[in-house]
């Protein structure tokens, strides 16, 4: 058994009230065994018997639950620095993708990397990550695209998940473009995702997921819809790029075929906003994506207010979000989607975990969930979002265990 002492603020993001609702407990403290949360309140009210407990002490700082990075694709080769500077000049994500860069470039050079790199790599991103306060990370495949590589990325999740700090969740984005060897025959890759990839994923358990990037030039209505209702009829989670660059009925496609999230959603509308809010489907916003690509936010404010729960995440990728600082995407989300502090917490927390299928266990501070959580140094989740520190986080607690830091 161990205790949290003289939490200034515990903001527990509890489900009851809706997005902006965080049911913070004033002077709290956490007790945890054996990874799980078994008393959480006023120190007050401590139980005697948890008196004789060692402690730690918070120092009257912010503690909130051990943030969910909810979207990412954290497997990669390469870097895209190039393109960085060619959209600066003016070229458009989708030009440069067209002329050979963006994702198909990335994919050449993942499919050079071997598994142990690839790992190594995704262990220096993670432990950046578990700084900042990060317990939980969703990993997509998906630079990959053939049979090997995506099999190998999807290795890599596993073999970080058994490192046993941060918990994974493998999602397969076979369908993120066609790969260069098909481009000639869309439908025989359709075959292998749908006929070979998607089964065996499923078979091995080697993702929870299956995610499509339905786009002009990447996947069209029809094809992921074959796609996504594979996946459900084999027992996988759906998640779906959806209206990033243009507004094609992602949106709606995710209500449709019972998806977890869609994601992206700049440019989604007022239809695909009532049908997620009716179907529950959960809005991923991904405000490093928008800015990077100087795109204009999701109607995140519409969204909350037709009833849909609006998470947020870093899209971490070489492409179009090379940042894997959630406290950044905090930050924006509430200067660009004007969302508060609260709303954004609850985003990265509790709907997150929603958006990933982990509501059970992780996303709020309860008795029962894992004991995943962060010491911010801020007196309040206002001051932490306004005051953008170069690292406001102290210290990381996930699964019961100190990862980062000491208060
Ligand atoms: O989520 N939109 C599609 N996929 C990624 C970007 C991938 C890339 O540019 O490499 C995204 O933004
Ligand atoms: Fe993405």
């Amino acid at each position: 058994m161990q205790v949290l002492r003289n939490i200034g603020v515990l903001a527990t993001c509890r489900a009851p009230g809706g997005q902006a609702a965080i049911h913070p407990i004033p002077g709290a403290a956490i007790a945890w065994e054996n990874g799980n949360i078994v008393w959480v309140g006023r120190e007050s009210e401590l139980p005697p018997a948890h008196g004789e407990t060692p402690s730690q002490d918070a120092g009257g700082r912010l503690v909130v639950p051990g943030l969910i990075d909810c979207h990412t694709h954290l497997a990669f080769g390469g870097w895209r620095a190039d393109e960085f500077t060619q959209r600066i000049e003016g070229k458009s994500y989708a030009e440069i993708g067209r002329s050979g860069g963006g994702i198909v470039s990335t994919v050449a050079r993942t499919r050079g990397m071997a598994e142990d790199a690839l790992v190594e790599r995704c262990r220096g991103f993670l432990n950046a990550m578990v700084r900042t306060g990060v317990t939980t990370v969703e990993c997509k495949s998906g630079y990959g695209l053939d049979r090997e590589t995506e099999l190998r990325l999807l290795r890599v999740y596993r073999r970080l998940q058994e490192d046993g700090i941060v918990s994974i969740i493998p999602t397969y984005l076979g369908a993120h473009v066609v790969p260069p060897e098909f481009r000639e025959n869309r439908e025989s890759y359709l075959s292998l995702v749908i006929d070979e990839m998607l089964p065996l994923i499923a078979r091995e358990k080697l993702a929870e997921f299956c995610d499509v990037f339905v786009e002009a030039g990447a996947f069209n209505i029809e094809e992921s819809r074959r796609i996504l209702l594979r996946a459900r009829d084999l027992g996988l989670g759906r998640k779906l790029h959806a209206d990033q660059l243009t507004s094609g009925g992602g949106a709606e496609l995710a209500a449709e075929t019972g998806a977890t999230s869609a994601d992206h959603l700049e440019c989604i509308s007022s239809q695909g906003i009532a049908r997620m809010a009716e179907a529950g489907v959960v809005a991923v916003s991904l405000p490093l994506a928008s800015l990077y690509l100087n795109h204009k936010p999701l109607p995140a404010r519409d969204m909350i207010d037709t009833g849909v729960a609006v998470a947020v995440a870093t899209d971490f990728n070489p492409g179009s979000a090379p940042s894997h600082h959630l406290p950044m995407a905090m930050m924006l989300a509430c200067t660009q989607q004007r969302m508060t502090p609260p709303e954004v917490l609850k985003g990265t927390t509790l709907y997150a975990a929603r958006a990933i299928g982990r509501e059970r266990v992780a996303g709020s501070i309860e008795v029962g969930k894992r004991a995943d959580f962060a010491v911010i140094d801020a007196s309040d989740v206002t001051e932490w979002m306004y005051y953008f520190q170069s690292n406001a986080c102290v210290m990381t607690v996930a699964g019961g265990e100190v990862v980062w830091g000491e208060v």
